[in-house]
């Protein structure tokens, strides 16, 4: 797991939490939390007890993680209400995360915020939240190996943007004038009309369409480009 994201992750946790982190894989956030100190008590579950075995391995033979309990659960189906203050699901789709969410909403908006990482379908998911009665809060963002990350803070309460940017690519993130942000969109925009100019050479009437929607694309890129220029 990369570092940078990691920490992005753990600086939105707030101290002496309960934490459960779903689709913890081999541990890396628990472990993070533990060692220093974040959480009172991390709850690390996986849908695949293969994943889980090396975190359940590590902890046995390390008395300072006595604070992380493991748990093999598809989502938040073996949790109850309250258990936890925190929830982060993170590195997964948008759309696994909804759908996480939308099994267990009850369980979900128990907690007092959640920590949401998606690697794609950050519009689906900021629109879930809004539609199932949650407020983004924070968000955050890193460029890792090249990658971009959003990071969603978020808590039971009413919110609606107006503006498709906001679902696109966070309210906040725009209001933080985010730098981050900022070479996302430029990379988009170029990636686009590198594509632009490929389909121009062979110019038939379908690929003239296509090349109409990217200019739109790249337009409306370029507006939330302006928005986070100081
Ligand atoms: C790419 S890893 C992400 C690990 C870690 N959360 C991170 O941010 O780096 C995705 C993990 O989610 C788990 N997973 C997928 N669907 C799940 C579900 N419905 N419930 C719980 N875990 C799930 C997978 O088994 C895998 O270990």
């Amino acid at each position: 797991m990369n570092q940078e994201r990691l920490l992005k992750i753990a600086n939105l946790i707030e101290q002496n939490s309960i934490v459960a982190d779903i689709g913890t894989d081999h541990g890396l956030i628990p472990i993070f939390l533990s060692e220093n100190n974040i959480a009172k008590k991390i709850i690390a579950s996986d849908i695949s007890g293969k994943s889980l075995s090396k975190l359940v391995d590590k902890i046995y033979n390390n008395p300072y993680m006595s604070n992380i309990e493991t748990r093999v659960s598809d989502g938040l189906n073996e949790y109850k209400l309250f258990e936890a203050d925190t929830i982060i699901v993170s590195g997964m789709g948008g759309i696994l995360i909804t759908k996480i969410l939308n099994d267990n909403l009850e369980i979900a908006k128990s907690a007092n915020n959640l920590v949401l990482q998606a690697n794609n379908g950050l519009y689906e998911l900021r629109k879930f939240l809004h539609e199932n009665g949650f407020a983004i809060i924070d968000e955050d963002d890193v460029i890792e190996n090249k990658k971009y990350y959003q990071i969603i803070k978020t808590k039971v309460g009413l919110e609606k943007y107006e503006k498709k940017e906001e679902y696109y690519f966070g309210r906040v993130l725009i209001k933080k004038k985010s730098k981050n942000l900022e070479l996302y969109i430029d990379k988009l925009i170029n990636d686009n009309k590198k594509l632009m100019k490929e389909l121009n050479i062979l110019g038939n009437k379908s690929i003239k369409d296509r090349i109409t929607d990217i200019k739109k694309e790249n337009l409306f890129y370029e507006n939330v480009r302006k928005n986070l220029e100081n």
